[in-house]
């Protein structure tokens, strides 16, 4: 079985093919353009880690880069296929808003045309909660009427809408999955949970915004693995859209107050609500726990607690 996996150097994807690497009759592709949106240290380590198994191939290629995309495909011959690369998070979508249309929109574009003209069985793609915007509809059913607030959560609309579109007019299958706040062991030093450690452990400043008046649905990210994992088994015969969340909103005061018992005093600064930021996310996952019976989250405190433990050991690869 051959899997290709694009954005391997990042955080979801690594976890992703470090678990699959597990099952030695899977040869899995890893493709990345090693973007400099946060540290490459930490990108590298992550590739050389999976550079162990010897069913793993690791390439430089951007998903603009279509011809390449075409080539590995022939080569390769793809049984199912993975697309987590994109350019992530919401404020620095108000910055550079164009690298979310070519990453997000092109480049997924044309991975998708390629998957659909080679004909892949199973093709998943990561959208995000983001796609829900400022919807107070608690819990967010994955039926809801979407109206993302950033160009970010418009670039995963895109998807999902291109996603749709492939399946009315190809019947090309697909699966998109709505990730919600996913952190843990090699997370992104982009988001909250490991600015925060960083800051503590580094003596840096942290920027608490609203005062820490803000709600996540935090995703541990073996959660996150093992539901993918468990889905990839399952058979699909449309265009399907998961919500991945645990379902259990927290105030992030909450998380700093609890984070700060096995952390050094931060440095806090506090400052006004950010514009692109979203007050709360609280997804319903009943759907894709229907699909996948019996499914126990771990528990937040015991997640937050491994992710500062590893962490500890490996802050020099944080910026
Ligand atoms: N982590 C979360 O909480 C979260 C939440 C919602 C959605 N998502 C989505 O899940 C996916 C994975 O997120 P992540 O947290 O692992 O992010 P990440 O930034 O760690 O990983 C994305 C990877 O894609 C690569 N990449 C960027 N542009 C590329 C391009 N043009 N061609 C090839 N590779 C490119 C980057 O170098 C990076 O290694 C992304 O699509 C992201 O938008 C993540």
């Amino acid at each position: 079985m051959k899997i290709l996996i694009t954005g391997i150097a990042g955080f979801i994807a690594f976890n992703f093919a470090k678990e699959l690497s597990k099952n030695k009759n899977l040869k899995i592709v890893g493709i990345d353009n090693y973007s400099d949106y946060y540290s490459i240290k930490l990108k590298k380590k992550r590739i050389q880690i999976l550079n162990r198994n010897q069913n793993f191939k690791f390439f430089k290629i951007d998903l603009l880069e279509k011809e390449k995309i075409i080539k590995i495909f022939k080569t390769y011959k793809f049984d199912e296929v993975y697309n987590f690369a994109a350019q992530a998070g919401v404020r620095y979508s108000m910055e550079n808003p164009s690298v979310y249309i070519d990453t997000n929109v092109s480049g997924f574009s044309n991975l998708i045309t390629v998957a659909k003209n080679f004909k892949i069985k199973k093709f998943f793609y990561a959208s995000s909660s983001s796609v829900y915007g400022d919807s107070k509809k608690f819990p967010l059913l994955e039926k809801e009427s979407i109206y993302p607030k950033n160009i970010y959560g418009l670039s995963k609309k895109f998807n999902e809408e291109i996603a749709q579109n492939f399946f009315e007019i190809y019947k090309f299958k697909s699966i998109g999955l709505r990730f919600f706040t996913v952190f843990g062991e090699w997370g992104r030093p982009d988001m909250f949970m490991f600015k925060l450690l960083n800051a503590s452990f580094k003596k840096k400043k942290f920027y608490l915004n609203n005062n820490g008046n803000h709600f996540r649905d935090f995703t541990y990210i073996k959660d996150v693995i093992s539901l993918i994992i468990k889905l990839r088994k399952l058979k699909n015969n449309n265009h399907e859209l998961y919500n991945i969340c645990s379902n259990k909103p927290v105030g992030l005061k909450k998380v700093v107050n609890f984070i700060g018992k096995f952390t050094p005093k931060t440095k806090m600064v506090r400052r006004k609500k950010q514009l692109a930021d979203i007050y709360k996310t609280h997804g319903n996952n009943k759907k894709i726990l229907k699909k996948i019976k019996n499914f126990k989250f771990t528990e937040l405190e015991v997640s937050i607690k491994n992710t500062i433990d590893w962490f500890k050991n490996n802050k020099h690869l944080f910026d």
